[in-house]
This record gives C-alpha cells, structure tokens and sequence, in this order.
C-alpha cells in the first residue's frame, strides 16, 4: 500500500467521528485533504466546517461543504486533521503545510481533536521532522538566535508567507524530550506565533494508517 492510499484509508475511517448536526474543525494538508473530500460523501450530515486554512476552506467550497467563520460558532465538536509526527502520547509535530496557527486555535475549540497520519508519522522521540515556527517578519533573527541557544538549527521557509501574513522558521536537530515543555517555553517568546507542537493539547485519537489496516491510538 502507498503512503497516500493509507493516508485515504484513515481519512475515510475518520468519517465515524462526525457527529450528526453538528459544526466540525477540518485541518490542511494532503492527509485532510483526502477527509475532505470523503467528507463530502455526508455533507449532508453536517451544518458546516470551519477551516484551518484558506485551501481548505477553498476545497471544502467545491465540494459545496458550508465554510464558517470560527466567530460565529460556539463549539466544535471534532477537529480532523494531519501531522507530520506523534509519539505515543499523542503529542504531534504540525505545520509542514504551514497552517500551524490556524490548526492549534481550530483543535482547541473542539471536543475531540482526531488525527489522522500514515504509520510513518508515529515515532518515539519528536524532532526528527523540521519543527515549524510562525514567526512575526520583524523577529525573525531574534528568534533564530533564540532556537541556536536551544541547540536547534533554523532554517528561514523561504518564497512563503502564512495566511497570517507571518513566516516560518523550520528548526532541525532538536530531540524533544519534554513536548510540553518545550511548547510553554517557545510559547513565552515575543515574537513567536505559534510553536508547531501540539503538546499541551495533544490529539485525543490518532487513526494510523498501516499494511494492516487502521490502527487506533488514544
Ligand atoms: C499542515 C499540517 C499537516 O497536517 C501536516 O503537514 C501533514 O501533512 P500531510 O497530511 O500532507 O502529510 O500540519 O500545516
């Protein structure tokens, strides 16, 4: 099996989660583009999505998925969405789509934060993949030097602005040892949006996709 078809397979496994009636949270990237597109098989179950970023809510429009605006919904009752890693805990490195603002305010509105991956994204340490940071422009050197006191190695994502208008700093040779408190840490900085940890809210469920089928973690 392909990474994409294991990607399409938890996508599809996903469509449990989505509650009758109900306003949910749809992430970015190609793992939820693929639960879009299943979505779209019981748009009519739904009363609308809000989106995490501005292609998803172009691809949600196409499908014609009713888009949202997050101010005008009390609550959500899941949010779907992809990850570039999760360890055991749940505790997921995001942002490779460069979403990762909208993502972490989308996941924290919602009941239950589902996270859909292939099984190459589960691994026992975080850090491996890039860890993405959106950074106000001014900060950016500032930050980058913060991250090198860190024993990170920032890497500038150059040619891209965030929906946000903002950029990101794609920081390799970290090992995350302690996810949260790497995160409250980042978090304190001026100038930092958002850390691409999503740790103190980690995923509630994680459908992985595998040779086997889909395996289920929470
Ligand atoms: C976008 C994200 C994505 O969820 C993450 O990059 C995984 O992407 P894909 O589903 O394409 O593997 O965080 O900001």
């Amino acid at each position: 099996m392909t990474q994409d078809e294991m990607k399409k397979m938890v996508a599809e496994a996903a469509l449990d989660y989505v509650e009758a009636g109900t306003v949910i949270g749809i992430g970015t990237g190609s793992t939820a583009n693929h639960f879009i597109d299943s979505l779209a098989t019981i748009k009519h179950k739904i009363d609308g999505a809000v989106a995490s970023s501005n292609a998803s809510a172009k691809r949600l429009k196409d499908h014609g998925i009713p888009v949202l605006d997050l101010n005008s919904v009390s609550e959500l009752s899941v949010y779907v969405d992809g990850a570039d890693e999760s360890n055991h805990y749940l505790h997921l490195i995001k942002g490779g789509g460069g979403a990762l603002t909208r993502e972490k305010i989308v996941a924290a509105c919602s009941h239950k934060f589902v996270c859909i991956a292939d099984g190459s994204k589960l691994v026992d340490v975080l850090g491996k993949f890039p860890l993405p940071i959106e950074v106000i422009p001014m900060a950016r050197s500032m930050i980058a030097r913060e991250l090198v006191k860190r024993g990170g190695q920032p890497v500038y994502r150059e040619g891209f602005t965030t929906d946000n208008g903002n950029v990101i700093l794609d920081v390799h040779n970290l090992e995350i040892m302690e996810p949260v408190k790497l995160e409250q840490e980042l978090n304190n900085l001026p100038g930092i949006v958002t850390v691409g940890l999503f740790a103190i809210r980690p995923a509630d469920v994680l459908l992985l996709g595998t040779e086997d089928g889909v395996r289920t973690l929470t």
